[in-house]
């Protein structure tokens, strides 16, 4: 089966070609370094060419709110008009476990109406929404500092490793479109400034983090379960002290 991934250059994207091309399926990375923009539309027709799936792990090189909301829309208009003049069979999109429980967050406001364009497409699809990963940890200190000082919710968190994001979203993808939504999450709950805190302490990042009730999540508020997948949520099995002993842990110190 020829699986396009869009973003198969990225965090998630650079796991999951391996992946699916170990279970036996012919798998092409696509994005702005291999030529194919989804915000241009560049290259995608003849990366589309005979495909059955494309898989969207596509993140916007921006943040800002309008930016942001710019990107996934621009990218997935485009990206399910090709695939319908393609005639794909199945799309496949990563998104974030709780998005529309954050509307305050010009990030998830993006995420919704990525999902909204996929629900109201001609194409079959599956939406997978993911818990926070493990590599992302330290990001989260940094976007959450206030003077210096990272500032995070004692809510409950369920973060997963990249690598089980990979895995379950490659299963999804060469199954049949699920017309709606799968959360994935990891084994384990913790509180949120608790792990961030473990997080660096193990890079040896001296940042203090302060368990702040009203601190926002990327701009939203957030409650005891904001963030958590519910009871049907397939899991990942790597929990975070044996990912912090893989590579992807070391990797993740250099990037991210
Ligand atoms: N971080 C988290 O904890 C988390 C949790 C749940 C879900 N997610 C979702 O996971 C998804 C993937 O995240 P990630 O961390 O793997 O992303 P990432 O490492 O930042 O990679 C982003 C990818 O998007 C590609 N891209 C950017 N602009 C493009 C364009 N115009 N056309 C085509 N491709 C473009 C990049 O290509 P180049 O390398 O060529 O620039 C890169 O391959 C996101 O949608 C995010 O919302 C994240």
């Amino acid at each position: 089966m020829k699986i396009v991934v869009i973003g198969g250059s990225g965090l998630i994207g650079s796991k999951l070609v391996p992946n699916l091309r170990s279970n036996g399926h012919e798998a092409i990375p696509a994005s702005p370094n291999s030529g194919v923009n989804t915000i241009t539309g560049e290259g995608l027709a003849a990366a589309l060419q005979a495909a059955s799936v494309v898989v969207d792990v596509t993140n916007s090189p921006s943040w800002e709110d309008s930016a942001v909301l710019n990107f996934f829309e621009t990218s997935t208009r485009n990206l399910l008009s090709y695939e319908a003049s393609a005639g794909v069979k199945h799309h496949v999109a990563l998104s974030v476990v709780g998005s529309e429980r954050m509307p305050e967050s010009g990030y998830f406001r993006a995420k919704i109406a990525q999902e909204n364009l996929i629900k109201n497409s001609s194409i079959p699809y599956s939406i997978v929404r993911a818990t926070q990963f493990f590599e992302f940890l330290k990001g989260l200190a940094d976007i959450s500092l206030v003077a210096g000082k990272a500032h995070l919710a004692p809510v409950l968190f369920q973060p997963m490793a990249a690598d089980d994001v990979a895995t379950w979203v490659g299963r999804i993808a060469v199954g049949p479109p699920v017309n709606g939504i799968v959360e994935i999450g990891g084994p384990e709950q913790f509180r949120l400034d608790e792990l961030v805190r473990r997080r660096l302490a193990t890079l040896n990042d001296p940042r203090e983090v302060v368990a702040d009730p009203r601190a926002r999540y990327s701009g939203a508020e957030v409650s005891e379960r904001t963030l958590v997948p519910g009871k049907d949520a397939r899991l990942g099995d790597t929990r975070f002290e044996t990912w912090l002993t893989q590579p992807a842990a070391k990797a993740a110190a250099a990037t991210h």
